[in-house]
């Protein structure tokens, strides 16, 4: 038998967080290949008859749920929400995610922050021992962007990182822009020794709108593997 391939495992994680949606629920739908996957399904089950109010957490995804005919919400209308589902780009056995990799963050955190529950569907790459691996995306407004990517530098290295590469994200040669008009720095940790400390410090810049640390908002984690779909619950 061969082992099933990350896009396999995604739909796994996404099929087991159906079981935490009910009916009349208000539901945050997340961002990225994972999410995606939870839309089409979730989309299946409104044509069943399952009745639910979404919030979609980036303008991809309000495109595909509304190709798939879910009904969306304006997150004041309907907020708080009961439960977000959404993918990461990395997690850790303490719920503490790093997230932004479709430049998404932002309203990712927003929605997930006013969801009851956050449930995090992913393959088993994305779980980590320590989070930092992955790059961490701060996203700053444009105006001075590049002093306050200094800004960042100078607190990274207060908190006794090494050498971090900042780097602006760009796409064809041009800086991207976020659905709400901001830029993303990519900031290569490789290892991130205190996820709480760094996340309250970055959040203390000016010109910083969102970072990607998503520190004590998860709730559940289902990290589908060869072996079945781990659940892993805040205590
Ligand atoms: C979007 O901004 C991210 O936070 C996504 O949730 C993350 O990149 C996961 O994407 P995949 O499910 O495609 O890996």
């Amino acid at each position: 038998m061969t082992a099933p391939d990350n896009a396999q495992l995604k739909r796994e994680a996404a099929v087991s967080a159906l079981d935490y949606v009910e009916d009349g629920m208000k539901l945050g739908l997340g961002t990225g290949s994972t999410a995606d996957l939870f839309i089409e399904l979730i989309a299946r089950r409104i044509l069943q008859g399952l009745r639910i109010q979404a919030v979609p957490t980036s303008e991809r995804t309000a495109r595909a749920a509304r190709a798939h005919g879910i009904p969306l919400f304006d997150l004041d209308a309907v907020a708080p929400l009961d439960l977000t589902i959404d993918g990461t780009d990395e997690a850790d056995r303490a719920l503490d995610l790093v997230k932004g990799a479709g430049g998404a963050l932002l309203r990712e955190k927003i929605v997930a922050a006013s969801s009851k529950r956050m449930v995090v569907i992913a393959d088993a790459s994305k779980l980590v021992q320590r989070l930092g691996r992955f790059p961490l995306p701060i996203e700053v407004v444009s105006f001075g962007h590049g002093t306050t990517a200094s800004r960042i530098a100078g607190a990274v290295a207060a908190l006794g990182y090494g050498k971090v590469p900042i780097v602006l994200r760009e796409k064809n040669g041009a800086p991207v822009r976020t659905d709400t008009g901001n830029q993303i720095y990519d900031c290569h940790f490789g290892a991130i020794a205190d996820a709480p400390a760094l996340a309250s410090r970055l959040s203390q810049i000016p010109g910083v709108v969102e970072h990607g640390l998503f520190i004590g908002i998860a709730t559940t984690l289902l990290i589908a593997g060869p072996g079945g779909v781990e659940t892993i619950e805040r205590r």
